[in-house]
């Protein structure tokens, strides 16, 4: 019998591990002597853990940053510290300590609860406090920080290195709201820096703060969390200040060539009908990998470089395209979906853009028959 795993994927996501360290690198010169923390969660932004995480470790990444125990444990085994930025449960508490995992000290029930867990298995628990600035989410409010600060820094087996707190408008160059952060960030550590406490890590910029707030990368702040310009992708508003360039490219083939007459209804709906007839190809790619629908009858793939019209609606595992363009092309042909280079290159911002949503979102939104390739 034949062995299945020879049989190519359809679909695939080319990743350049040579671009994501040269992104890297930008990032790092951009904010030296602050330390870049790489940013992995959801399976590195779904572009696939691991390999993102060995290539950021050579490169020289500070730590790791993830959401949850799980992601944690894997990247544990590259030896660099790794830490989960938002919150722990209570459960989730005693085997993050005993794995040495950095934990985020939200409030002073989980401080209690992580020096509980670090006295019991006899191994500090390093912390970052986390505040909550602005952002709304999870963290210690200004008025109730420098206490809880205080309290948590006299718990036995706490080892709180870091504080840190996160941004949600950074990226509007000049917002109000950002510098006020970092000013009550400022006043925080002023006020518990009479008691005489510090910390060695010291951060709230994400990629959006790396392009539009320098001030977010210079002391007193010390290190810096990026997770989508490692990717070479932006938030959608905001300057684009560091050259990084895209990591990835989707890729899938030609499965039928055909000739079809006018008046031929093409897929679900049947939302086009040819006008005359026309020379079209089946691309094998559909939402399910990852293709946005709203690509339906407005957006192209690039077939031999040659952007082809999508006609009709996408569907879940196939597109349908024009090859009036390419009357060369035929079936077995390489289809670039996203990527690509050159004037006719799909951004990762174009599909954003076409589904009126961010590209965190079309990154993270690959499907899970799509093969990663790390070249
Ligand atoms: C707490 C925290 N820091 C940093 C980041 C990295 O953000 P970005 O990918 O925009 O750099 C995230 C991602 O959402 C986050 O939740």
């Amino acid at each position: 019998m034949q062995n299945v795993n020879n049989i190519p994927r359809r679909v695939w996501l080319e990743v350049s591990l040579q671009r994501l360290i040269d992104n890297f690198r930008k990032i790092e010169q951009a904010v030296a002597p602050a330390q870049v923390l790489a940013v992995l969660k959801a399976n590195a932004y779904g572009l696939g853990v691991l390999p993102i995480a060995r290539a950021l470790s050579d490169a020289g990444a500070a730590a790791f940053g993830v959401a949850e125990p799980h992601e944690a444990l894997q990247l544990l085994p590259l030896g660099k510290p790794v830490q989960i930025l938002s919150s722990v449960l209570p459960e989730e508490v005693a085997p993050m300590v005993a794995a040495g995992v950095t934990l985020p000290v939200t409030d002073l029930a989980t401080a209690r609860l992580i020096s509980a867990a670090s006295v019991r298995c006899g191994k500090p628990a390093v912390v970052h406090i986390k505040l909550d600035t602005g952002m709304g989410r999870l963290g210690l409010l200004p008025a109730e920080a420098p206490a809880v600060i205080r309290a948590a820094c006299r718990l036995p087996g706490l080892d709180c290195q870091g504080v840190f707190s996160h941004f949600p408008f950074a990226y509007e160059a000049g917002s109000d709201l950002t510098n006020r952060q970092m000013d009550i960030f400022c006043g925080i550590l002023d006020e518990i820096g009479r008691d005489r406490i510090t910390f060695k890590r010291i951060h709230i910029a994400n990629s959006d703060a790396i392009n539009n707030f320098p001030r977010a990368c210079r002391a007193p702040f010390n290190v810096v969390r990026t997770g989508i310009n490692l990717h070479g992708s932006f938030d959608t508003i905001g300057r684009r200040a560091l050259k990084v360039k895209p990591v990835l490219t989707l890729k899938t083939r030609l499965t039928a060539v055909r000739t079809l007459p006018p008046g031929t209804g093409i897929g679900y709906g049947h939302t086009c009908r040819l006008a005359a007839k026309t020379r079209v190809g089946t691309v094998s790619a559909g939402y399910a990998d990852g293709l946005p629908l709203a690509l339906s009858n407005r957006g192209y793939l690039l077939i031999r470089g040659i952007p082809c019209p999508v006609l009709g609606r996408i569907s879940m595992d196939y597109t349908t395209v024009s090859l009036e363009g390419v009357p060369e092309a035929e079936v077995g042909d390489e289809v670039v979906c996203l990527g690509g280079e050159g004037m006719h290159a799909l951004t990762v911002e174009d599909w954003a853009a076409l589904k009126n949503t961010h590209p965190y979102e079309i990154i993270c939104s690959f499907g899970n028959r799509v093969e990663r390739r790390y070249v």
